[in-house]
C-alpha cells in the first residue's frame, strides 16, 4: 500500500497541531497543542479543516482528535467574539468531522467545554479520563452552542439532559455519562493517549460511523416544560440566552424538524446573542475576573501560609474559619470563654452537617475538616501561625486590644490581619510594634459564601504582606481586591453612597416598593431596602454614628434612622421598610412608608416622583460618581477592580457587568452632562467633580 502518508509527521507551530501516523499508517493521531486551553480559534480550525479534508481521502482505519497540556479543547476562542465571525466557522469544520469516512475517536480530559465538547460530539467514539468535566457553559456568556452542541446531546441523551446541560451551563461529570452514547469509555488509570489508540484498535470498519445527523430522532420524552422554564429562567439570573434556548429546544421538539433546519435556526441565534449587550457584559466580567485572579497570582515574592490563627467565633469568625478550614489549612481558633469557643465550633459544625444532609459531604470529610482545627482561650496558642485574622466585633478599641495582645504573643515575621469593614486600619496597626506587617482583610457575610474580599494597604503595610494576601484570597477561591485606608474602603464606601441615594429618592416620594422594585427590576439580587432589612438597618446606623466626616445633608439617611428609632431594624425584628409575618413572607407596611414620609416632611423636602428607569439612572450615576473619586483618591488603582466588587460582593447583575462599565457603556459625554445636572440641582458636595476620562 503506497500510502502517502507514510512517515509524515505535520507539525503547525503557531496553533501546535500534530499529526503522528502509525499501524502501518492506518491510525492518525491528530493532537492540538495551543496552551492555555486549547481554545478552538480561527487558526485551529482553520488547520484540522485543512488537517480532516487531506485525511479524507487517505486509506485509514480510524483517526484519534486528542489534546496536550492540561485540558481537551475548553471551549470557543472567547477572545474572537468582538470581532466579525472568521471563517472557516465551527459547523464548517463539525460537518467535515461528521462526513468524515472513517471513525473518528475523542480523547478527553480536563475541562470539554462550549466548542470543545461539540467538536467531540461530532466524533464517532468518546473516551474520557475519570472526573473530566463536560459542559456547554455559553449560557454563561449570553451566547447559546452554534454548531449543533444542543441538538447532538438532544439525539444521544435526551432533550431532558440536554436541556440540563445547554440550558444551566453546569458541568456535568463524565463518571456519570458512561456506558450511554456520550461517553463509551472511562480511563481510571494509565495514558489516555495510550489506552485510546488501543481502543481504536479493537474498532472493526463495520462499527464505524455513529450519524447522529442522519438519526435525528428526539421525540418520546416527557417535557414538563412550564416547570423546565421557571427552573432555567430562575437559574438564569436575569441572562436571557438560556431562556431563548429552551424556546427553541421546545419548537424543534414540537414541531419535528430536522437537524439541518434546527441547525440553522440555532446558529441564527447564536449569532443574535454574539453580539448583544447582555453578552457583551459577559465577556467583560469573565475577562475582567481572569486579569485580576492572574495579577493576584502573578508574583513570586510571597510567604508561605501553613497556619492560620482566627481570633473570634461569632458569625464572621465562623465563616472565616471556614473559608482557611475549606482551603486545607491548619486553623488556631482562639476566644475569650470556653463556650463561646464551643459555640463556634458547634456552629461550624452545623454548617457542614447541612452540606452532609444534602449530600455534598461526608462525614469522613467532616472529620478531616475538624481535624484541621485547634481551639483555645490563650494568645500563646498562636505562636507558629503565619497568619492571624482577628473576627472580633466592630469596636475600634476592643480590636486596638487585641493587635496589642496579637503583637506580643505573634511571631515576627506574623501577619497581623483584620475584619473590619469600616475602622482606620493605620490606628490598628500603630498599637503594634510591626505595622509594616498589619494589613486588613475584609470578608463578606456570609464569608465562606461571598466570593469578594478586600485586601487593604494601610498607611505602612509591607508589599510582599499585600501579595501574599492577594495570592492567598486566590487560595481561598475569592476575588481579592487591593484598596487603600478611607471609611468603608472601596466597597462600602461604594454602597453606602448608593444607599445615601436611594434614600435621597425615597425622602423625594419615591416608595419604599417602587424603589426595591425598579433596582430588581435592573437586575440587583436584592431591592436595596429588602437588603437593609435583612442584615439589619441598626448595623448601617451604627457604624455611621461612628463615622467622623459625615456629609452635611440634613435627609443623609434620616429614612433608615426613622426605622431604627422606631424599633424597626428589619427582619429581626418582624419590621423594617416591610413587614414580615409569621411565615417569613415579606409584605408592604403602610406604617414603614408613614415613617418616610414624615421624614420628608420635616425635611421640606419637594417631592419628585421618578420613572423606574430614572431611579435605575440616579443609583448608578452615584455609583459611577462614588467609583471615579475612589479612583482619583488612589484609593484603588484600577477601576475594573470596582466591577468586581460589586459582581462579588452586592449581587450586580453579571449581564450588566459591573456600575463602572456600565457608565462606561453610557459615555463620558452622557454621564458628564447628568453628572452636571445632578450638581446644580443638589451640590457639588454630593456630585463632586471627577476625572471623567478614567471611565473605559
Ligand atoms: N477562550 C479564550 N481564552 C480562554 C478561554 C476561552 N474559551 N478559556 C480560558 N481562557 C484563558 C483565560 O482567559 C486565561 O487567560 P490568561 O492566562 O491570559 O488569564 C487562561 O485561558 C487560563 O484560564 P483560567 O480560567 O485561568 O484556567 P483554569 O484552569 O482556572 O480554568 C477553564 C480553565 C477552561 C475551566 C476556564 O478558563 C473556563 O471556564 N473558561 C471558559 C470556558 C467556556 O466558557 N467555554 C465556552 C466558550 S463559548
Amino acid at each position: 500500500m503506497n500510502n502517502p502518508l507514510c512517515h509524515v509527521r505535520y507539525l503547525c507551530i503557531e496553533t501546535g497541531i500534530q499529526l503522528n501516523v502509525t499501524d502501518n499508517n492506518t491510525l492518525a493521531v491528530i493532537e492540538i497543542n495551543s496552551p492555555p486551553v486549547n481554545a478552538i480559534s480561527q487558526q485551529l480550525r482553520a488547520e484540522l479543516l485543512i488537517l480532516f479534508q487531506s485525511l479524507a481521502s487517505q486509506d485509514l482505519h480510524s483517526v484519534l482528535l486528542t489534546c496536550t497540556g492540561r485540558t481537551f479543547v475548553a471551549g470557543a476562542d472567547i477572545k474572537e467574539m468582538d470581532t466579525e465571525p472568521l471563517e472557516p466557522h465551527l459547523p464548517e469544520l463539525i460537518a467535515t468531522i461528521v462526513r468524515f469516512p472513517k471513525p473518528v475517536i475523542a480523547a478527553l480530559h480536563g475541562t470539554v467545554l462550549g466548542g470543545g465538547l461539540e467538536l467531540a460530539l461530532a466524533c464517532d467514539y468518546r473516551l474520557a479520563v475519570s472526573k473530566t468535566k463536560l459542559g456547554l457553559p455559553e449560557v454563561n456568556l449570553g451566547i447559546i452552542p452554534g454548531a449543533g452542541g444542543t441538538l447532538r446531546l438532544m439525539n444521544l441523551i435526551g432533550v431532558k439532559a440536554a436541556i440540563e446541560f445547554a440550558c444551566t451551563g453546569k458541568p456535568q461529570n463524565a463518571d456519570e455519562w458512561l456506558n450511554t452514547a456520550l461517553i463509551h469509555k472511562l480511563v481510571h488509570k494509565g495514558d489516555l493517549t495510550e489506552q485510546a489508540l488501543s481502543f481504536c484498535r479493537q474498532l472493526t470498519l463495520t462499527e464505524s460511523k455513529q450519524n447522529t445527523e442522519a438519526d435525528f430522532s428526539i421525540q418520546g420524552q416527557y417535557i414538563d416544560w412550564d416547570s423546565t422554564e421557571k427552573r432555567v429562567k430562575r437559574l438564569a439570573k436575569g441572562v436571557e440566552a438560556p431562556a431563548l434556548l429552551l424556546n427553541e429546544i421546545k419548537a424543534i421538539y414540537s414541531l419535528g424538524l430536522s437537524f439541518e433546519h434546527a441547525l440553522k435556526r440555532q446558529r441564527r441565534l447564536f449569532l443574535q446573542l454574539r453580539d448583544s449587550d447582555q453578552a457583551k457584559a459577559l465577556r467583560y466580567a469573565f475577562f475582567t475576573e481572569k486579569k485580576n485572579q492572574k495579577l493576584a497570582t502573578s508574583t513570586s515574592s510571597t510567604r508561605t501560609i501553613n497556619t492560620v490563627g482566627v481570633v473570634g467565633a461569632g458569625n464572621m469568625g465562623v465563616g472565616i474559619a471556614r473559608c482557611f478550614i475549606d482551603a486545607g489549612m491548619d486553623l488556631i481558633w482562639i476566644e475569650q470563654t470556653e463556650e463561646a469557643l464551643l459555640r463556634g465550633m458547634d456552629n461550624l459544625r452545623k454548617g457542614y452537617q447541612s452540606k452532609i444532609t444534602k449530600g455534598h459531604m461526608t462525614e469522613q470529610d467532616l472529620d478531616d475538616k475538624m481535624q484541621l482545627v485547634k481551639g483555645s482561650t490563650v494568645y500563646d496558642r498562636l505562636a507558629p501561625c503565619d497568619l492571624v485574622v482577628e473576627a472580633a466585633f466592630e469596636d475600634l478599641e476592643v480590636k486596638k486590644i487585641i493587635f496589642k495582645a496579637l503583637d506580643q504573643h505573634c511571631k515576627d515575621s506574623a501577619i497581623l490581619a483584620t475584619n473590619t469593614s469600616y475602622l482606620d486600619i493605620n490606628s490598628i496597626a500603630k498599637v503594634t510594634s510591626r505595622p509594616d506587617q498589619v494589613v486588613g482583610l475584609h470578608f463578606f457575610s456570609p464569608a465562606h459564601v461571598m466570593k469578594l474580599i478586600e485586601i487593604v494597604r494601610a498607611e505602612n503595610t509591607a508589599d510582599d504582606v499585600i501579595k501574599t494576601m492577594l495570592a492567598l484570597g486566590v487560595k481561598l477561591r475569592k476575588y481579592p481586591v487591593e484598596v487603600g485606608v478611607c471609611f468603608g474602603f472601596a466597597a462600602n464606601r461604594m454602597y453606602t453612597r448608593y444607599g445615601r441615594e436611594i434614600q435621597q429618592m425615597l425622602l423625594e416620594g419615591n416608595s419604599i416598593v417602587a424603589i426595591d422594585e425598579a433596582m430588581t427590576s435592573f437586575g440587583m439580587a436584592m431591592g436595596p431596602l429588602t437588603v437593609q432589612d435583612l442584615s439589619g438597618i441598626d448595623i448601617g446606623y451604627q457604624a455611621r454614628a461612628k463615622q467622623a466626616d459625615k456629609p452635611y445633608d440634613l435627609g443623609y439617611f434620616r429614612p433608615s434612622a426613622s426605622m431604627v428609632e422606631n424599633g424597626r431594624l428589619g427582619r429581626k425584628t418582624q419590621a423594617g421598610f416591610y413587614q414580615y409575618l409569621a411565615s417569613g413572607e415579606k409584605v408592604e407596611s403602610q406604617e414603614a412608608q408613614l415613617l418616610v414620609d414624615n421624614e420628608a416632611k420635616k425635611l421640606s423636602i419637594i417631592p419628585h416622583r421618578l420613572t423606574a428607569e430614572a431611579i435605575q439612572q440616579r443609583a448608578m450615576l452615584a455609583l459611577v460618581s462614588e467609583g471615579l473619586l475612589i479612583i482619583d483618591e488612589g484609593i484603588v488603582n484600577d477601576i475594573s477592580l470596582l466591577d468586581i466588587i460589586w459582581l462579588h460582593g452586592y449581587g450586580f447583575p453579571r449581564f450588566k457587568g459591573g456600575p463602572m462599565y456600565w457608565g462606561a457603556k453610557l459615555g463620558c459625554a452622557d454621564i458628564d452632562e447628568k453628572l452636571q445636572l445632578l450638581r446644580h440641582q443638589y451640590s457639588a458636595d454630593i456630585w463632586p467633580e471627577v476625572t471623567l476620562s478614567n471611565l473605559k
